[in-house]
């Protein structure tokens, strides 16, 4: 049985609801001061969470050799975007044309009608909306790791896109008239959005590139897939396959 969380959709048991309340609530109260438990995540974190940053960490591996940006469209909180500025410092610390771009609204989601209409009620309106500020907060998260990394003095160029990508991907790929593409995530859940940023970024998508879709065969969440059957299969010379640890993860390389 499918049920909302505060901004997802979970098949969890009773149980493993209850299970993660409470990890959250030893989390909040752990005896350790906040730089402890920064180093100690391992012991808080979840497998899914985990398996997810696992799913990340190799597709990054996949594209060390590539030249091109990364692009998060559907960004949130931003975790795609910090995680690969720390896989890029791990697997490439002294590439530093590895831009990194992170796109939302910081609005959530808004006026579900037309081409974005989300068939699912637990997708509303301001769902997903992060708060006044969050965009100049993520740039200073992702400025703050940067600073921590290899070669803090070079910037890296990340970008923070707040808006409509409508609006701000069009312009974004104008001002940038080099802008390559090695990976990109689609994490926006609606067909309108995902089809507008395929269409935008692929004539810029270098050959083996990945283009990864969190929702791609979710039922309750079928817009990606609708994406995927109207931009790529069929057109674009691919192949598809899906993460080994986080299933729902699939990706598609472009041949
Ligand atoms: C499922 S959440 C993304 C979760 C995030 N990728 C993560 O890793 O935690 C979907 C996000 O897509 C954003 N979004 C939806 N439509 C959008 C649009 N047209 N332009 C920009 N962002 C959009 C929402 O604001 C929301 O933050």
């Amino acid at each position: 049985m499918l049920k909302s969380g505060s901004t997802s959709v979970t098949q969890s048991s009773d149980g493993q609801l209850e299970a993660r309340e409470q990890l959250w609530q030893a989390f909040h109260n752990a005896p350790l001061d906040d730089a402890e438990k920064e180093r100690n995540l391992g012991l808080f974190i979840r497998s899914a969470s985990l398996a997810r940053m696992l799913a990340v960490s190799d597709l990054y591996r996949e594209i060390v050799r590539l030249p091109g940006s990364v692009l998060d469209f559907g960004t949130w909180r931003g975790q795609n975007a910090v995680l690969c500025e720390n896989l890029r410092a791990i697997f490439e610390p002294f590439n530093k044309q590895r831009r990194i771009a992170a796109f939302d609204t910081f609005a959530g989601y808004k006026s579900h009608t037309g081409d974005g209409k989300v068939a699912n009620a637990h997708f509303q309106d301001g769902c997903y909306d992060t708060g006044n500020g969050y965009a100049d907060y993520l740039r200073h998260l992702l400025a703050l790791h940067e600073g921590i990394n290899a070669l803090p003095q070079v910037p890296g160029g990340h970008q923070v896109v707040e808006g409509d990508i409508k609006d701000t991907l069009p312009q974004f790929i104008e001002l940038q008239r080099n802008l390559l593409v090695a990976l990109a995530f689609f994490d926006m859940n609606l067909e309108g959005p995902t089809r507008f940023a395929l269409e935008q970024i692929l004539p810029r998508c270098v050959p083996g590139s990945l283009l990864v879709f969190f929702q791609l065969q979710r039922d309750f969440l079928p817009g990606e897939g609708y994406a995927y059957v109207a931009e790529i299969l069929g057109k674009v010379r691919h192949e598809i396959k899906r993460s080994e640890t986080y299933p729902s993860l699939c990706i598609v390389k472009l041949l």
